[in-house]
């Protein structure tokens, strides 16, 4: 493996790269690295140190991460519309988290990137016919036809191009007064608001509404304070398809250091994160936050080399792991893994994806998840956390702000018969706005249980 010297943006093409698609045509997915390559920035590294710094108080205890969106973002859907519904559902999740349990949330959403799906298989094969998996838009289309799913590199710009206009839609809905806390109850879409979980989130907006009111008779100047005003959002997605995500890679002139511009925060999924594989020895060399994905598979050895190789100097808010063990495997697997690391002294910060190990056929064929199985892999993670006495730092989740049945049960009590209604994702089955505000009621519970010793 390379040392941090010697590493450069392509030195991960010296190490074995898994998922990676069978491009057809190499000289065109060169002529597109070449073109992305001459384009500006996604993100800047200021903004990304402003993450990390955010994210070393989480790993300190002193804040909480919420990481949130589409499981993949698809080229069908960039409405305006759409991604204001999705920042709607993260603003209220946040306000309930920190209404209720009193910590400073990080809010990072799966989004302006996240178009890279890794599969279990390299080809799908229906009636006899063999295709090329679905790999989400960046690579390939959904539809089940040697066309759409043949790789095409034009859709790594096309990626790009969907980013930079989600990403300053994001910029203009944080800053110009959408996000500013005095509008808390236009964030309550009119569809949530008739359920239970509407209802609660009404209160709490009612009272922070009256503490705002409370503060401008006191004649404090609400505009002049910024973080009443706006909020910082980041980007993430998984750092999947290297050649794009090298061909944004950029060094940062104030440091020196290599950022990557595609999203303030890149992750490595469980499929990818092998100790000397490609994944692992590009996002080493970049100075972003990272995630690293924790399954069920992970060994405290191969961790604790992991950390060592992706956190060398065990800097607090470079490494974030996401736990996504499955709620029947979570308290078998996580204790030894966050133990063995507690006892070395590191400093990363552990966060929970529920989704991914509780995924399941329904019997239409539909992949969905239940509600229960999420809301008890989270409970058990922010118990291991008590045991240890370590700090349960955030929650990792797949939501729209739509009114999709994907999922089964929680606010909206959806069974298998009625994932048919409104099933629109193109890859794993995401919260509605309903259910995921009744998992951040939940979740606020958790936090404000939790006992510091
Ligand atoms: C994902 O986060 O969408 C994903 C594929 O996760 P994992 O790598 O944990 O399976
Ligand atoms: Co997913």
């Amino acid at each position: 493996m390379a040392t941090q010297s010697d590493w450069t943006p392509r030195s991960w093409r010296d190490y074995p790269v898994t998922q990676s698609p069978h491009w057809p045509d190499l000289d065109h997915l060169h002529a597109v690295e070449a073109e992305l390559a001459k384009k500006p920035p996604l993100v800047f590294a200021g903004e990304a140190r402003r993450l990390q710094t955010q994210l070393a108080q989480a790993s300190a205890g002193k804040a909480f991460l919420l990481q949130a969106g589409d499981c993949a973002e698809s080229f069908h859907e960039a409405s305006a519309d759409a991604i204001r519904d999705k920042l709607k559902v993260i603003l209220q999740m946040a306000v309930a988290l920190t209404y209720a349990a009193g910590v400073p949330v990080i809010k990072v959403g799966r989004i302006a990137g996240q178009f890279a799906k890794p599969r279990s298989d390299d080809f799908e094969e229906r009636q006899g016919i063999r295709l090329e998996a679905f790999r989400g838009h960046l690579v390939n289309s959904e539809e089940f036809s040697a066309e759409a799913r043949r790789p095409d590199p034009d859709r790594l710009l096309a990626a790009y191009h969907q980013s930079v206009s989600t990403l300053n839609l994001l910029r203009a809905f944080t800053t110009g007064g959408f996000a500013a806390l005095s509008r808390v109850h236009a964030w309550n879409q009119e569809f949530v608001a008739n359920s239970l979980e509407g209802k609660r989130y009404e209160v709490i907006a009612d009272e922070i509404e009256r503490a705002l009111a409370f503060m401008r008779a006191c004649g404090i100047d609400l505009h002049d304070d910024q973080s009443l005003q706006g909020v910082d959002f980041f980007t993430s997605h998984e750092a999947l398809i290297l050649p794009y995500e090298q061909a944004l890679t950029r060094q940062d002139s104030l440091t020196g250091d290599w950022y990557d511009c595609s999203a303030h925060l890149l992750w490595i999924g469980d499929r990818t994160r092998q100790l000397d594989g490609a994944h692992v020895a590009f996002l080493r060399g970049v100075a972003n936050p990272l995630g690293l994905k924790v399954g069920p598979s992970m060994n405290v050895d191969e961790l604790k080399a992991l950390v060592e190789v992706l956190n060398p100097a065990n800097t607090p808010g470079r490494l974030t792991l996401i736990s996504r063990m499955g709620t029947e495997r979570i308290a078998e697997k996580l204790p030894s893994l966050v133990q063995a690391l507690r006892d070395e002294g590191r400093t990363e910060l552990w966060t929970c994806d529920p989704m991914h190990g509780n995924t399941f056929k329904a019997v239409g064929g539909q992949k969905t998840r239940d509600f229960e199985d999420i809301l008890s892999e989270t409970a058990q993670f922010f118990a291991v956390h008590q045991e240890l006495n370590t700090w349960p730092g955030g929650l990792h989740v797949e939501l729209t702000g739509d009114d999709v049945t994907e999922c089964l049960g929680g606010g909206s009590a959806w069974n298998e018969d009625d994932l048919d209604l409104n099933y629109t994702s193109i890859c794993d089955p995401r919260l509605n706005a309903t259910q995921s505000l009744d998992m951040a009621f939940h979740v606020a519970e958790f936090l404000r249980d939790f006992r510091r010793d």
